[in-house]
């Protein structure tokens, strides 16, 4: 009888296993080492943009408890971790001048990584602009762009001896969509002009990054980090079939298609109908080759058409599926294999990681200290099962990234929603590996070891 095997058998023997944060969401120290504040700083003490009232300000302390996480992260065998590096640390106000003591502490996140023996993967913008530079016009505004590769360039300089792996940016979609046009984001505008122009911007701005990191990092592997979805129409009509083309375009090919040098797509031009701010060279700098793509998968989209609605007219409409996380989001493993097929087949990927993927429902501590999660380890289990049959049926995919290593401050939901693998319990900042924690370990090691 053949060996039937498990379900990670495709996954190649020199995947990496990770787990992704990003700095707003953990570090807290808003006021630390000269760090100014950020649009989140702005929204999240704006009264009714955040459930609960909750801030960054203190989040999980991993800005004093670092050295603690990354103890966890070796207990739990992670080869890679992702974090963000916070922007307003590093250049905090309209000086532009570069604050050495907030690069000092990604300094020693690094050294502390490599000495534990996992990757540090950091993210240049996951969504903390400076204030100092949204005053500025933020990212409708070419500036942003250009002072973003300025910022790059500060960081290279201190981190590029020890680091390779470089994300430029996290989720433009949410920087753009949600933060300019939907208003449920940083910083909070409902304007299809603005929106445009700083998905535009954020653009420019990776292309600009990849440059300057190319420049000054030796053999650097850059990527971008993108948030993806697969669309299905909620009907056969042919309104809804419209609505799921507009839907792809504004979920996914608005996002892929300038980096891999096919411009901005012109069917959504036509449905945005704004111009954009483009320059000479603009879209080929934006096309910039990358080493790696990076896809946060979280859920499906199922779209009618919404000729009502603010453009691009669709209207989302719950999963079928019965299962929901707490967001409560679909839970569809399969979208997942169908995403990494598609930059393979569509976008030619030469090299993907799954940069987030997670859930969060509602843990709490027992009795006897423990934290039993066990929709998250099953979710956890199905979407790496999907990975390896998207390995099995070509995709090179080369690493994973768990959303989150902690539970920390889930943006406009604030600390209720809990993605962690390792549970934080805020007043008192404990940290706890939750069962689903424990189940990660058990595959990592379970795979270096076969
Ligand atoms: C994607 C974002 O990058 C991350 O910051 C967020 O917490 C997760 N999705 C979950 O919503």
């Amino acid at each position: 009888m053949t060996d039937p095997g498990t379900p990670l058998d495709a996954l190649p023997d020199d995947f990496l296993w990770g787990a992704a944060t990003a700095a707003y969401q953990i570090e807290g120290a808003a006021g630390a080492d000269g760090r100014a504040p950020s649009i989140w700083d702005t929204f999240a003490h704006t009264p009714g943009r955040v459930a609960g009232g909750d801030t960054g300000d203190t989040a999980c302390d991993h800005y004093h408890r670092w050295p603690e996480d990354v103890a966890l992260m070796g207990r739990i065998g992670l080869g890679a971790y992702r974090f963000s590096i916070a922007w307003p640390r590093v250049v905090p106000l309209a000086d532009d001048r570069v604050n050495r003591a907030g690069l000092d502490f990604y300094d020693r996140l690094v050294d502390g990584l490599l000495a534990a023996g996992i990757r540090p993967f950091p993210t240049l913008y996951h969504w903390d602009l400076p204030q100092a530079q949204q005053d500025r016009g933020g990212w409708p505004a070419r500036d942003t762009a250009e002072r973003f590769a300025e910022y790059t360039a500060a960081v290279a300089a201190r981190l590029g001896d020890r680091v390779t792996d470089w994300a430029t940016l996290n989720e433009p979609l949410c920087s753009a969509w949600i933060g300019h046009l939907d208003g449920a984001m940083a910083p909070g505008l409902t304007d299809l002009t603005a929106a445009v122009h700083a998905s535009y911007h954020l653009h420019l701005a990776h292309g600009l990054a990849v440059q300057v990191l190319r420049e000054n990092v030796r053999d650097a592997r850059i990527g971008i980090v993108n948030n993806l979805s697969p669309i299905e129409p909620a009907t056969g009509s042919p309104a809804d079939l419209a609505a799921a083309v507009r839907a792809d375009g504004h979920v996914n090919r608005w996002w892929l298609d300038p980096i891999h040098g096919r411009g901005y797509p012109e069917d959504m031009q036509r449905v945005y109908g704004v111009e954009l701010p483009e320059r000479a060279g603009d879209l080929d700098l934006i096309a910039a080759p990358l080493d790696w793509l990076g896809l946060n998968y979280y859920f499906r989209q199922i779209v009618a058409d919404d000729p009502a609605g603010p453009a691009p007219y669709i209207r989302q409409l719950p999963g079928p599926n019965p299962e929901h996380t707490a967001m409560p989001w679909e839970v569809h493993a399969p979208g997942l294999e169908q995403l990494l097929l598609r930059l393979t087949e569509e976008y030619d990927a030469e090299r993907i990681y799954v940069t987030e993927n997670g859930s969060a429902y509602a843990d709490s501590v027992a009795a006897d200290g423990s934290v039993h999660d066990p929709e998250r380890t099953a979710f956890l289990a199905d979407h790496l099962a999907a990975c390896a049959r998207a390995v099995g049926r070509g995709a090179p995919l080369a690493g994973y990234f768990a959303w989150s290593l902690l539970d920390n401050f889930e943006w406009a939901y604030g600390y209720a929603k809990r993605f962690g693998l390792v549970h934080v319990d805020y007043p008192t900042q404990r940290r706890t590996i939750k069962s689903s924690g424990h189940h990660y370990a058990r595959l990592i090691a379970a795979h270096r070891g076969r």
